[in-house]
């Protein structure tokens, strides 16, 4: 059974996400070095008035992308026109929005590494050089007529930056990399979530929350209301550290922040090999979760805080892993 409430994904349901969502740039808590850069680059666009140049947003999911994307429409005062990469299945479907753009809008593209190679090929002198190529009747009388776009800024998210073909990378000229979050960041978004949502938190407790968030504000905000409904079933008025606890047992997330997945992953590899090198796909098989899941959501988390190595042979389990799941090294009893 999945863990909803570790989820880093998006679930049905979750529509006051749009409430915390940060509308400004001063709003986005962390990130400072992305956050930084990105205010020179949208202060100087804005000061030529020209719209910014294209930018892509590559990390795990739940760290800001989408949320990153509707700021730096906000801030330069641009319309803003949401797709993704498999919702644009012919070349026409992307001709069609670009050719109703507004002058200086924002397309965004989520999931762009998901875009169709024809597609990306009529995306690319779209974004150089703002020209589209439509092709006007059918049969042996068709033509290609080139067509001019307005001006307009391409904003791409992904949690694969991998899968994107070198040109299309090459065509971006802002690319901005996302790190999982800083305790101290993820207790300032919990903070600001309590507060729009109308619930008392205590220091102990918003700390304790973002610890366990797995560096990921989605799943921080996500912890918070689940708290939020055990802390109101025992009608405690205020949320402190010992109800998060609660709620995070109950919820089977480890005070480092690992669900069940994450730990039965671990102890896979080291109950059936050894402490690895093991294959992804073998990982995958074994855990029952797809291949893509544990590349983009499990593993990234679990190579950040060193629990897991990645090595030419495979994935091997760090020394801390054995430590954390209080398992024995069979080769090094010692550790
Ligand atoms: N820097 C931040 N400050 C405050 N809240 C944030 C921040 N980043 C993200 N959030 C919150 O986390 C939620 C998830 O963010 P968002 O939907 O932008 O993630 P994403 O990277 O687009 O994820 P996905 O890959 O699943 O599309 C948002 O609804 C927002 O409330
Ligand atoms: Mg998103």
């Amino acid at each position: 059974m999945r863990n909803d409430a570790i989820d880093p994904n998006e679930l049905p349901g979750e529509g006051d996400e749009l409430s915390l969502r940060p509308r400004f740039l001063r709003e986005f808590i962390g990130q400072e070095q992305l956050k930084g850069n990105l205010n020179v680059f949208i202060e100087a666009a804005r000061q030529r008035s020209e719209p910014m140049d294209h930018v892509l947003l590559y990390g795990p999911p739940g760290l800001g992308k989408t949320t990153l994307a509707h700021i730096i429409a906000n801030e330069m005062g641009a319309p803003i026109h949401v797709t993704s990469g498999p919702a644009i299945v012919k070349p026409g479907d992307l001709v069609g929005i670009l050719t109703n753009l507004e002058e200086g809008a924002v397309l965004f593209i989520d999931e762009i590494h998901r875009l169709g190679r024809v597609v990306e090929e009529y995306l690319y002198p779209a974004m150089e050089d703002r020209k589209v190529d439509i092709m006007i009747g059918e049969g042996p009388a068709a033509r290609s007529v080139r067509m001019e776009v307005p001006a307009f800024t391409v904003i791409g998210a992904t949690t694969r930056q991998g899968l994107l073909t070198g040109p299309l990378r090459d065509r971006f000229g802002i690319i901005s990399h996302f790190q999982y979050y800083q305790e101290k960041a993820l207790f300032e978004i919990v903070k600001r979530s309590a507060n729009i949502l109308g619930y008392t938190i205590a220091n102990d407790g918003a700390e304790e929350i973002a610890r366990r968030s797995r560096g990921t504000p989605r799943i921080a905000n996500r912890l918070l209301r689940r708290v939020r409904d055990f802390a109101q079933v025992d009608d405690l008025p205020e949320i402190h550290q010992p109800i998060v606890q609660k709620a995070a047992l109950a919820l089977e997330i480890d005070h480092i922040g690992l669900d069940r997945v994450d730990r039965t992953m671990l102890k896979m590899i080291i109950e059936r090999h050894g402490g690895g090198p093991v294959g992804i796909e073998t990982i995958a098989a074994s855990t029952g979760e797809d291949r893509q899941t544990i590349e983009d959501v499990y593993e990234p988390y679990l190579l950040q805080i060193g629990l897991l190595q990645r090595t030419p042979q495979g994935r091997c389990v760090t020394d801390f892993a054995y430590k954390h799941l209080q398992m024995m090294r069979k080769d090094r009893p010692e550790l």
